[in-house]
């Protein structure tokens, strides 16, 4: 059990489960990706962890670049993604990968997407650790899905609940 500010949480996916889903979904970009040198695009504060997991992966050619999004106010998603940090690089043309903690509502996706598209990448995949199938209401496509979990508030492994919990190496969700 673990406390943060005022709410308990209780394990939830150890870490070597994590770690499994990790390596599948390494196995498959390292195939799809070996001589197309993309560009990993990780979406920040979350993904840092998995992004790291991944990115050391992969054994090809690659870029690593990051954005930074926000939409959560405790745990409870506000609908309201902003762009905290943008794009810095010309990704024109670039085959990308982006890489998400979680995939909840999808709106935070949905505001990538826009970003990529004005960007002209050449194609772009999403590849995130975790996915909640009954809260995802966009459809945009999701490639490489790591563990779906029901609709529950999780943190660890880089997820966060209002600011603590991101150095957990296994998950937790609210007791
Ligand atoms: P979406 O825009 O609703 O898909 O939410 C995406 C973002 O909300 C993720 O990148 C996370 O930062 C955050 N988020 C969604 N679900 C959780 C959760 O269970 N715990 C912690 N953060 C979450
Ligand atoms: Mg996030």
């Amino acid at each position: 059990m673990v406390k943060l500010h005022d709410l308990e949480f209780e394990p939830f996916i150890s870490e070597e489960k994590i770690m499994i889903a990790i390596t599948e979904i390494s196995a498959t970009l390292n195939r799809e990706y070996a001589d197309k040198k993309p560009v990993f695009l990780g979406v920040l504060n979350g993904s840092f962890m998995f992004a790291s997991e991944i990115i050391k992966r992969f054994n090809g050619d690659c870029e690593v670049s990051f954005v930074k999004m926000g939409s959560y106010d405790g745990t409870e998603t506000t609908g309201n993604v902003r762009t905290l940090l943008g794009l810095n690089q010309d990704l024109k043309g670039r085959q990308v990968i982006l890489l998400e903690d979680i995939v909840d509502t999808g709106n935070t996706l949905v505001e990538i997407d826009q970003i990529l598209k004005k960007a002209e990448v050449k194609d772009y995949k999403v590849a995130t650790l975790f996915f909640k199938p009954e809260a995802y209401s966009k459809n945009i496509p999701i490639q490489y899905k790591g563990l779906e979990i029901p609709n529950e508030f999780i943190v660890g492994f880089g997820l966060d609940y209002d600011g603590l919990g991101r150095n957990l190496t296994q998950v937790y969700k609210r007791k």
